[in-house]
This record gives C-alpha cells, sequence and structure tokens, in this order.
C-alpha cells in the first residue's frame, strides 16, 4: 500500500527559505569565492537551488558517506562511500546537507575535512532537528528550518530510498 504524506513544508515556503539562505551566503561572501560540498544523496536538491540563488564565483563537489541502513535509525558508523574528486586546501567551503538529525555524520565529517587544510568550513542544512542531537558541538551556520522530531521525506529525503523527488517536505504516515 502507498504511503500517505502530510506535507509539513511547501514548495512555495522550501523554494522562499532558499533563496532567503543564498542571499545570505551571497553577502557573507562578497569578495570571495565559495566551494559547496554536496552530501550525497539527499543534499542534491537542496545545493542545486542553493547554487542558483548564490550570486558569488561558486565551484562544487559531491561527497557520499552513509550513517544509515534503509530504516530510520542512525547506526552511529560513518563510512565514506564516495571521497571528494577535488583538494580544499585553501578554499572557502560550505557543506550542504539535506538535514542533521543526531549530528554524527557532520561531525564525523567536519573533523576529517577540517584535516585538509580549508581557508574556512561552515555547515548549511535545509532541515534540523535540534531535539535529536547527540553531538552537541556541531554548530550550523545556515540552516532552512528547524523541525519537530518526526521522519520526513521529500526535497532529496528519503525514506528506503524513495520521495527524493518531491517538491515540498512531508511526514510520511503509514
Ligand atoms: P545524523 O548523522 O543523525 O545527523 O543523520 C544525518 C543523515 O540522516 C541525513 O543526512 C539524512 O540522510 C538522514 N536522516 C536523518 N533524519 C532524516 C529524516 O527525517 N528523513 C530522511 N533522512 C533523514
Ligand atoms: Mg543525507
Amino acid at each position: 500500500m502507498a504511503d500517505n504524506i502530510r506535507i509539513l513544508l511547501s514548495e512555495e515556503e522550501v523554494d522562499a527559505k532558499v533563496r532567503e539562505i543564498g542571499e545570505k551566503i551571497s553577502r557573507d561572501y562578497e569578495g570571495k569565492e565559495v566551494h559547496l560540498i554536496c552530501i550525497l544523496k539527499g543534499g542534491v536538491f537542496f545545493m542545486c537551488e542553493l547554487a542558483k540563488r548564490i550570486t558569488v564565483p561558486v565551484s562544487m563537489d559531491f561527497m557520499s558517506v552513509s550513517s544509515y541502513g534503509d530504516g530510520t535509525e542512525s547506526s552511529g558508523i560513518v563510512k565514506i562511500i564516495k571521497d571528494l574528486d577535488d583538494s580544499i586546501e585553501g578554499k572557502d567551503v560550505i557543506i550542504v546537507e539535506d538535514i542533521i538529525d543526531s549530528g554524527r555524520t557532520l561531525n564525523y565529517l567536519v573533523e576529517i575535512l577540517k584535516k585538509r587544510n580549508p581557508n574556512s568550513i561552515k555547515l548549511c542544512t535545509l532541515l534540523d532537528k535540534p531535539e535529536r542531537r547527540v553531538k552537541k558541538e556541531v554548530t550550523v551556520d545556515y540552516y532552512g528550518f528547524e523541525i519537530p522530531d518526526a521522519f520526513v521525506v521529500g526535497y532529496g529525503l528519503d525514506y528506503a530510498q524513495k520521495y527524493r523527488n518531491l517538491p515540498y517536505i512531508g511526514i510520511v504516515e503509514q
């Protein structure tokens, strides 16, 4: 049977927020270039839309890590599935994520990327579930929405690899 999806954030709300974050990044990085690192696969939709709203020069790279199986709970083990293509040395990096939940994924990523000597490294996430944070040291520089502790899909986020293509953010009701 098909799952029922209840809309939490509409397409219009998400689009407006992405535009706002893009404008903020453009102001903050005035006179610089920004290197966006997308965390696959969930971050793809957000990064593409965000990049279109940034007015300073942008370069992009992709990385894939796994911290979840096909379920809804973090395993606590983070593994690099696909590393970056390019060096980040001396670059002003922004990591672009779909959602921060326990914070384990980003905590791990920031630690390994810092060792590669970027000029700066910031975190940008579309969604944040602060109630669920285990790694309190993870600080988010740019975020779209704080959401309650519910499992959400759409705009890149999946449930067992489905629903990434929804243009809005929804909650799966079985
Ligand atoms: P963390 O390591 O617990 O912060 O988990 C981050 C990753 O878990 C995200 O990049 C997502 O891929 C996945 N995730 C966490 N919460 C959700 C959710 O509500 N829906 C879909 N994926 C989620
Ligand atoms: Mg993800």
